[in-house]
């Protein structure tokens, strides 16, 4: 079976099967998107008020400013795939909690697994903690990290999350720099 075929029915599993307690809160339950054969995976946070509404990642201002950088890098959203550690709105957009990100965490593997991509790219803090414990994002920001994941060795790399970078000049070059990085961290490595 093809990895579109095989992404459509985790996401139909999953949509029945995951025990997050955020799931009774929220509109919908907010699904990876884009290409099921992408050499890079993008992990956001959580979905916020309009992806809660629409059932679409990165829709809003955060998502905007993403694709505005994968434009920079010669990409369009369609080219990557784009999911979040947290498949649920939490109310109010507070951060999720250790138990919602690993209720949810079970889903992103198996995504994460179909899709078998070069390179992960974690988009802030949160997936950054769950794949890197204790690594800073003012530290890990822009750098790349080997790591044992679903069996071998992967490539994961540290971007601030657009959201907190959007309205904070500083933040927002330096993920501009970052992101310009990740041509070339693909291009120097085998699948
Ligand atoms: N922020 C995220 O982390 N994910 C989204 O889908 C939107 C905003």
């Amino acid at each position: 079976m093809d990895q579109k075929k095989r992404l459509d029915q985790a996401q139909i599993k999953w949509r029945d099967m995951c025990d997050c307690s955020l799931r009774n809160q929220c509109t919908q339950a907010v699904f990876g998107e884009g290409n099921a054969e992408a050499d890079i995976v993008f992990i956001g946070e959580a979905p916020g008020k309009n992806e809660d509404i629409q059932g679409r990642p990165f829709i809003g201002a955060a998502g905007k400013f993403l694709s505005e950088m994968l434009a920079i890098i010669g990409l369009k959203r369609e080219d990557v795939y784009i999911t979040n550690i947290v498949k649920y709105r939490p109310p109010e957009n507070r951060d999720p909690v250790p138990e919602e990100i690993e209720a949810c965490s079970l889903w992103l593997y198996e995504e994460l697994s179909i899709i078998d991509p070069k390179l992960i790219v974690m988009l802030g803090r949160h997936a950054l903690e769950h794949f890197v414990p204790g690594k800073k994002i003012s530290e890990a920001h822009g750098k790349t990290f080997r790591l044992i994941f679903n069996g071998r060795e992967r490539s994961f790399f540290a971007l601030y999350h657009p959201a907190a970078a959007l309205y904070n000049g500083g933040m927002r070059q330096t993920l501009i720099e970052d992101f310009k990085k990740i041509s070339k961290v693909i291009s120097k490595m085998e699948k």
